[in-house]
Formats: C-alpha cells, sequence, structure tokens
C-alpha cells in the first residue's frame, strides 16, 4: 500500500512557518510585500495570482495585484516592473506568466531586481542556483524538495530520474536534488521528448518526478516495484460527468501507479499546494534582505 503524500498538510505547515517568521519581522517594523503583475485575461493566471494574494494576506503578508490590459506595451510593463524595483514596500515581485505574445518573457524577467526576484527566474539567481550558492530557490522545484523531505524520502543517494526539462521545473529541479547539503546529493537523469528510451531510464527511478505536461503520461510499466513518485502535472482533461465538462489530472495514471509505489503524490493536493508556500517564504526572505544583495 503506498503512502498518499499529503501536500496540502505539509504546506500549510510551511505557511505556519512564515506566519511566524512574517510576525518576528513585523515586530522590527517590517511588513513583508509581495507585488504581482498580472497581463491580459488569462483565466488560470487570474485565478493563481488571487490564491497568491490571498495565501500572502494569510500569512500577514501585504500583497497587491497590478492587473493591466493584454494590449500593454512591452516597454509600458517594463516602465511598472522598474517603479515595482524601486518601491520599498515591496520586497517581492512576480510577472505572471504566460504573457501575451507581443511582451518577450526574457526581457521582463530581466528587469526585476534579482534581489525581490521571489520566482527565482532571474538569469542571475539561476545562474547562483547552478553554482551551487543559490539565494532564492524556485518555487515548485523546491516544493518537491521540501515534500520529499518532510514525507521521509531524503533524496540523498538516490537515483531520481526528472520526466521534463522546462526552466521552470525540470532543469532548477535537477540542480537541487544533485547539489550537496540537505535535499540534494542526489543521482539524476532528467528526460526529455528527444530522449531514446524514457520507460527504461523511469523504470531504474528509486524516485519519479513527472512534470513532462502529458495528462496521465506514467503508466505502471515505467514505475519500479516501491518507487516514489513526485506528479508536478495538471492537465485539464475532458469529463462530461464533471460540472465544467472537464477534471484536473496529473501527469501520472494515479490509479494504476498507487498498488506499485512506495509513495506518491496526488492531483490536486500534492505539489500544487507547495509552491505557494515556497514563494511565500521567499518572499519573507527576500524582505528579511538576505546576504547577497
Ligand atoms: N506561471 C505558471 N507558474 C508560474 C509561477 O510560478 N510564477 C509565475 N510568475 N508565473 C507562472
Amino acid at each position: 500500500m503506498a503512502q498518499v503524500i499529503d501536500g496540502k498538510a505539509i504546506a500549510e505547515g510551511i505557511r505556519g512557518e512564515v506566519k511566524a517568521g512574517v510576525e518576528r519581522l513585523k515586530g522590527e517594523g517590517v511588513t513583508p510585500g509581495l507585488a504581482a503583475i498580472l497581463v491580459g485575461e488569462d483565466m488560470a493566471s487570474k485565478v493563481y495570482v488571487r490564491n497568491k494574494q490571498k495565501a500572502c494576506h494569510e500569512v500577514g503578508m501585504r500583497s497587491e495585484v497590478f492587473a493591466l490590459p493584454g494590449g500593454t506595451s512591452e516597454a509600458a510593463l517594463l516602465k511598472k516592473v522598474r517603479e515595482l524595483n524601486d518601491d520599498e514596500g515591496f520586497h517581492g515581485i512576480l510577472v505572471q506568466q504566460p504573457l501575451p505574445r507581443h511582451i518577450s518573457e526574457g526581457k521582463v524577467v530581466e528587469a526585476v531586481d534579482p534581489g525581490k526576484d521571489v520566482d527565482c527566474f532571474h538569469p542571475y539567481n539561476l545562474g547562483r542556483l547552478f553554482a551551487g550558492n543559490p539565494t532564492f530557490k524556485p518555487a515548485t522545484p523546491s516544493g518537491v524538495v521540501e515534500l520529499l523531505l518532510r514525507s521521509g524520502n531524503d533524496p540523498a543517494g538516490k537515483d531520481v530520474v526528472i520526466l521534463g526539462r522546462s526552466s521552470i521545473v525540470g532543469k532548477p529541479l535537477a540542480a537541487l536534488l544533485m547539489g550537496k547539503g540537505r535535499g540534494g546529493n542526489a543521482t539524476v537523469t532528467v528526460c526529455h521528448t528527444a530522449t531514446a528510451d524514457i520507460v527504461a531510464h523511469a523504470r531504474r527511478a528509486d524516485i519519479l518526478v513527472a512534470a513532462a505536461g502529458k495528462a496521465q503520461f506514467v503508466g505502471p510499466s515505467m514505475v519500479k516495484e516501491g518507487a516514489v513518485v513526485i506528479d508536478v502535472g495538471i492537465n485539464r482533461v475532458p469529463d462530461p460527468k464533471a460540472e465544467r465538462g472537464y477534471r484536473m489530472v496529473g501527469d501520472v495514471d494515479f490509479e494504476a501507479v498507487f498498488p506499485k509505489a512506495r509513495a506518491i503524490t496526488p492531483v490536486p493536493g500534492g505539489v500544487g499546494p507547495m509552491t505557494i508556500a515556497m514563494l511565500l517564504r521567499n518572499t519573507l526572505e527576500a524582505a528579511r534582505g538576505k546576504e547577497a544583495f
């Protein structure tokens, strides 16, 4: 019988730690603040940003959403980012992705002050991460690492296989897991669309992380008996029985993999809640003014 890793409960624990940290900092006269910029009308992005703001308020942080119309020019968005860079009331800035096609995400990410880059998307912060000296750690990858540690599945010495090489999840997660110290010391393989035999790699994993963006891609034939399976996927699949006509599933076929796994994360309620918890932690650290800046 697999252990179902309760991401909601673990995230709640971290939010409690952040809340205590926020109270301490407020006692010193600093209220941590997060600014979120949302461009356009993407429904999923609106929900994500609203949830982030709500989570900030719950731990006692200040948070403001700057909603800009979809037709906003790149120059106007860059101006807004620079304004927030100079605003001492905000310690963290995030620009919700995806951005409209006429705006370069790369340019916008590079305009954010690295000291306020709580998403850890800026090349400076990614460089520090890959150099083994991170200031911020990106939210979803560090959420995966915390889930492993706090569920009693330390990756040290294990063979970890990551399915997916995105800049937001696969690549930075590999850097964290292969790093030295807490949450690191794993042997990491990253598979992607050009990998010759994904199944053969996946079957060797002690810890399998699915971040491929493909609904229920991982079935039992890809999982070693007794493996730990972490599902980062969030995919919308049609379901005529569901209220909205669709339901959300992960990259793992949970029902089929469950009997084979030692531990597994559900979707929803696994990695998802961790992402916001880690964003809050980064915002608190930014407000504390970590040494690097
Ligand atoms: N879009 C999807 N995930 C994220 C995230 O973690 N941060 C931002 N800024 N945009 C996203």
